[in-house]
């Protein structure tokens, strides 16, 4: 029986825990914390990449709850200061010898609840269990360990965690969608366990390479319960994580990462809904306030806004023509599947250009847009002149002194002398540096200074619509 962990918040329960290892795009580490703590009572630590937390057992699905963070692992062993061996050999062998170590029974009772294998697993060693025998009279096979036991990942340099998730996006992409064969399989309540080992490896060099480490943990794995190894259609993952010194294990609890969720429709250049949920949280959303995303593509952020915020008002707009359909779409797909007992979501969806919104003075409270205008859907020299028009305009929109705005772009060159030109209008509060893609991001946040915009000649004509003559139908050619 595992012993119970006591030191969390609330250990007053001294109720048995597990710690949980949640992946964060890269600068979004402190809202996952702060999410964490408001939705648990937990204090997370940060690093790179990544938050952990430990959590009672019995409450561990409630984890599925967070928004902001993308893959969920429960780890079940750490060596901090891992004794690497100096000889190729011994050093594999050490492998092979943390998979005893590792904590398999708290760590199975915790995936147990995340996946829908028919049968309760053993964390008995095979060697402990008592002996079955088939009908034939012969043991139980073991299958053999070959390169097809382990799926390795090496990541080098800095160690950034934002590869170790493309990493996992792309080999998720290999373990398909159940077919309806395999769903029958997988309800059999005799069937084996199937798993797959991973080895992520950053920092420091070491003697050996990922795959070897990753071949040795996750042939002992086999050897010590006797599961069947899928690399595609496993039903548990073991992770051996190797960062410098620092070693541990884990068993992963999602099978995707969670920012696919909410969008049903993906255009090019959908954001993902974790990063959308993150910048709405750092916007600190009040009840009854009026939130707009001025470019919303398809939609990521005006639906995480609607689902997570519903007490705000939640309008947004974009100059495609494709855009507002295919958000309506999105939203119309997230109303579908919600219960009937549960409101839908309602935004108001615009075709507009935001340098020329028909909205009202001071009617936003807070602007979040994602300017990500690069390569496929405009260029840095377009965003020198749409920047300082775009952000005069929201100036325009947004109440004076309370108005807020998060902006997230890669051209922070491009954003710093746009605002630089508006400096009077929005007073820079805060920079996240980030990770889109593989491209260096930033998200900005702002705060509408008390300037008036028409006081200082930023804007030139007026607005030729209000809000009131397009706001009625959900999907509005206006403002163009
Ligand atoms: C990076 S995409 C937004 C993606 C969106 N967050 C999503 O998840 O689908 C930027 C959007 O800005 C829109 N856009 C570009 N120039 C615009 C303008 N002048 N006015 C309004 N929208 C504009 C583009 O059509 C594009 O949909």
């Amino acid at each position: 029986m595992a012993a119970p962990i006591t030191n969390i918040m609330g250990a007053e329960r001294n109720v048995e825990c597990c710690e949980i290892e949640a992946s964060v795009n890269t600068g979004f580490e402190e809202v996952a914390k702060d999410e964490v703590s408001e939705k648990f009572g937990v204090m997370a630590t940060t690093a790179r990449g990544k938050i952990n937390f430990f959590m009672p057992i019995c409450d561990a699905k409630k984890i599925l709850q967070l928004c902001c963070v993308d893959n969920l692992s429960v780890i079940i062993k750490h060596f901090e200061e891992f004794p690497f061996a100096d000889k190729l050999e011994d050093a594999l062998q050490q492998f092979e010898d943390v998979v005893p170590q590792a904590d398999w029974e708290r760590g199975l009772k915790v995936w147990a609840q995340f996946s829908d294998f028919p049968h309760p697993v053993s964390a008995t060693p095979v060697a402990e269990r008592p002996q079955k025998v088939d009908s034939s009279g012969d043991q139980a096979h073991n299958t053999t360990v070959g390169d097809e036991t382990v799926k390795e990942t090496e990541i080098t340099g800095t160690g950034d965690s934002t590869d170790v998730m493309r990493e996992r996006i792309a080999s998720e992409a290999g373990s398909g969608e159940d077919t309806p064969d395999n769903k029958v399989a997988k309800l059999d309540p005799n069937r084996e366990l199937s798993f797959r080992a991973t080895c992520y490896r950053s920092g420091a060099k070491h003697i050996f390479e990922s795959p070897q480490a990753a071949r040795s943990f996750g042939g002992a794995l086999q050897d010590y319960f006797n599961w069947k190894v899928d690399l595609s259609n496993f039903d548990l993952e073991a992770v051996l994580t190797i960062e410098n010194r620092h070693v541990y294990v884990a068993i992963m609890l999602t099978k995707k990462s969670l920012h696919r969720r909410n969008i049903a429709n993906f255009g090019p250049t959908t954001l993902r809904p974790t990063i959308a949920y993150g910048m709405l949280r750092m916007c600190h959303i009040e009840p009854g306030e009026v939130v707009c995303d001025p470019m919303c593509g398809g939609g990521s952020i005006p639906i995480e806004a609607a689902i997570n915020w519903p007490n705000a008002r939640h309008i947004c707009g974009d100059n495609h023509e494709l855009a507002a359909p295919r958000a309506d779409k999105n939203i119309a797909a997230v109303n579908a599947k919600r219960s009937p007992n549960r409101s839908k979501l309602t935004v108001d969806i615009f075709k507009w250009d935001v340098r020329r919104m028909p909205l009202r003075e001071s009617s936003v409270d807070v602007f979040i847009t994602d300017l990500f205008l690069f390569v496929r859907s405009g260029s840095k020299v377009d965003n020198r002149r749409l920047y300082p028009q775009a952000l005069t305009e929201m100036a325009r929109v947004s109440r004076l002194t309370s108005g807020r705005a998060c902006l997230l772009t890669h051209d922070r060159r491009s954003l710093i002398q746009a605002l630089s030109s508006v400096k009077s209008l929005w007073k820079q509060t805060g920079t996240v540096a980030t990770n889109i893609g593989g491209l260096a991001a930033a998200v900005f946040l702002l705060h509408r200074t008390g300037a008036a915009v028409t006081s200082i000649g930023h804007r030139k004509k007026k607005p030729t619509k209000t809000a009131e003559t397009v706001a009625s139908p959900n999907v509005t050619d206006g403002g163009q």
